[in-house]
């Protein structure tokens, strides 16, 4: 990071609420997580926000299609998606709404201040209409033959078979894919914002190392096909917050969206007595960090950039950018029994495996991560059990049943020891830049380190000689500190168990507290820490998502 006296304002994307968080999701709450984590490890003021975000037309017509009203559907959801967040340890300091007096009170401000810059125009437009059910269709809405290839039943935007873009007016036989009538075109007026009129400071806003470099390139494209106006309202019948001063139209969702990261702060700082203004000025002493999907850089680097900019609000310091999951090498499928849903992982294995597994091949660049479900068991059991934890797992019986669980006054060693602490600087280097993958291959060669001094010393052969007593106590407290060491390192990525580790060592793991050691003063009885995991386990986990999906056909989609 690159002011540490900044406060830090960070949020991740904000689901939508009209399904369940699956292991796709997982992967960012757990990336921006474990960034959280180490900054607080680092004694950094950090505010971790997200939120559901519960407007549009998908979310509207998903409650009609169940028989509920919106407002009941997106309570039962954020209860989910709150309860599998909790579960997959993210330490939210808020988990908030869109659909909030805070979101309405700020899209409003917005708007209304927009209008008040001109930075909004009105002009009718034509869309596809669904005479039976008296609304616009949103592009995925409408379906029909591909203009280009001819194959039948393709989304309004873009053909699956043969890749082409169009217009849902382009489909050749559209239909509705709510009533299954022909949509009509018709006119009604639109409000726009006026995005060209930011180029010049969108272009100034990414030099400013803003966005990942790979994707710098992604934006000169834009800013060359020049940016169009946004449409940022819809018609009625809309799930969502009525645009001021008008009768029937409301904000398009992602105008409110990202707003919610807004809101979300703001109810966060009127519950701690914050001043949300003095966070949220161009001029705060604060560093605006977006976790997001490649999916959605347009929206972040362009639209909500310019639009705070409109406003004179902070814009975004930082967007981290990362790509999607695969398991196994492809697409997650629901019918291959790859789509897990995070409720559906956390019933079958400890949420630290994943987050181990994750963050072992996190780069901090955008490339997609394979979830690989044979090399996550082996690679959880080889790192995390026979590395990590073995550390403490084959030495603590000792200091318990020889020592009364006091740990030796001295331990020498100090070349092994200065060899762990060296790594200290680049272990927190690789965290701020969100590589976790070399945390993780640094703290395991160490730990390779670890284990072999153990092996070298053997202390259950010393334990069966009395006059090795001394000896002994030393070296087990010496592979105890080491462990000490290691697990503080990978506070952040595996909490649990460091906090855990914390209990029986009976101390707290901090950053600052690293060099010190653990000297002379009693460990608590060692308990085992992390149990191993097997295939068959993955194989029910499969099987049990094969049976969500069986559960969710009755509803139509
Ligand atoms: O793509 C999505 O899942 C959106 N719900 C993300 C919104 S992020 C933010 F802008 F609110
Ligand atoms: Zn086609």
């Amino acid at each position: 990071m690159s002011n540490s006296n900044k406060k830090l304002l960070i949020t991740t994307a904000l689901p939508y609420a009209n399904g369940s968080i699956h292991l796709g999701h997982i992967l960012e709450h757990i990336q921006a997580d474990i960034f959280v984590r180490f900054q607080r490890m680092l004694g950094r003021d950090v505010t971790f926000v997200c939120a559901d975000d519960q407007h549009g037309s998908p979310i509207m017509i998903k409650a009609q299609q169940l028989g509920k009203t919106p407002e009941e559907m997106i309570a039962e959801v954020e209860q989910e998606h709150q309860r599998d967040f909790a579960g997959f340890g993210i330490s939210y300091d808020n988990y908030y709404r869109t659909n909030s007096p805070e979101n309405q009170e700020i899209s409003n401000f917005i708007y209304n201040n927009l209008k008040d810059k001109g930075y909004i125009q009105v002009r009718k437009i034509s869309q596809l209409f669904d005479p039976e059910k008296q609304m616009f269709l949103p592009d995925r809405f409408v379906k029909g033959t591909c203009p280009k290839c001819k194959a039948q039943d393709q989304y309004g935007d873009n053909c699956e078979v043969c890749g082409a873009t169009y217009s849902p007016t382009e489909l050749i036989n559209p239909y509705s894919s709510i009533s299954g009538a022909t949509p009509v075109l018709k006119e009604s007026e639109h409000y726009f914002f006026d995005l060209p009129k930011f180029q010049e400071f969108l272009k100034d806003w990414v030099k400013n190392d803003t966005i990942p470099t790979e994707m710098v390139n992604k934006l000169q494209e834009w800013f060359e096909s020049g940016l169009q106006q946004w449409d940022i309202s819809r018609d009625a019948p809309y799930f969502g917050f009525k645009i001021p001063g008008t009768e029937n139209k409301y904000f398009y969702v992602w105008l409110d969206a990202p707003v919610g990261y807004l809101a979300s702060f703001k109810n966060y700082f009127d519950k701690k007595g914050i001043d949300f203004a003095s966070m949220m000025n161009k001029d705060a002493n604060t560093e605006l960090c977006h976790f997001i999907g490649k999916d959605i850089l347009y929206f972040h680097s362009l639209f909500w950039p310019a639009v705070l900019h409109g406003v004179d609000l902070k814009t975004p310091d930082k967007i981290f950018v990362h790509g999607y999951v695969t398991v196994n090498g492809a697409k997650m499928s629901k019918s291959k029994g790859t789509f897990i849903k995070a409720s559906t992982y956390l019933k079958h294995f400890n949420p630290e495996c994943l987050r181990y597994y994750y963050a072992a091949k996190m780069n901090g660049k955008i490339d997609d991560l394979d979830l690989n479900l044979e090399d996550f068991v082996a690679k959880v059991n080889s790192d995390i059990v026979n590395k990590l934890v073995n550390l403490a797992s084959r030495t603590a019986g000792f200091i318990t049943k020889l020592f009364n669980g006091k740990l030796a006054s001295n331990i020498g060693e100090d070349e092994l020891f200065k060899k762990f602490l060296d790594k200290k600087a680049s272990i927190e280097e690789s965290y701020n830049k969100r590589e976790f993958s070399k945390v993780i291959r640094e703290v395991m060669a160490l730990a390779d380190e670890a284990n072999r001094y153990v092996d070298e010393k053997a202390p259950w052969v010393m334990a069966k000689d009395e006059s090795l007593r001394e000896e002994l106590q030393k070296v087990c407290t010496a592979s105890l500190n080491l462990y000490r060491i290691l697990i503080s390192y990978m506070l952040p990525i595996l909490p649990e168990l460091a906090k855990k580790s914390a209990d029986f060592l009976n101390i707290e793991l901090t950053w600052d507290s690293i060099e010190k050691q653990l000297l002379d003063t009693e460990i608590k009885p060692f308990k085992a820490l992390f149990a191993r995991i097997d295939m068959k386990t993955v194989e029910a986990m499969q099987q049990d998502s094969l049976k969500d999906l069986a559960a969710q056909k009755p509803s139509k989609e």
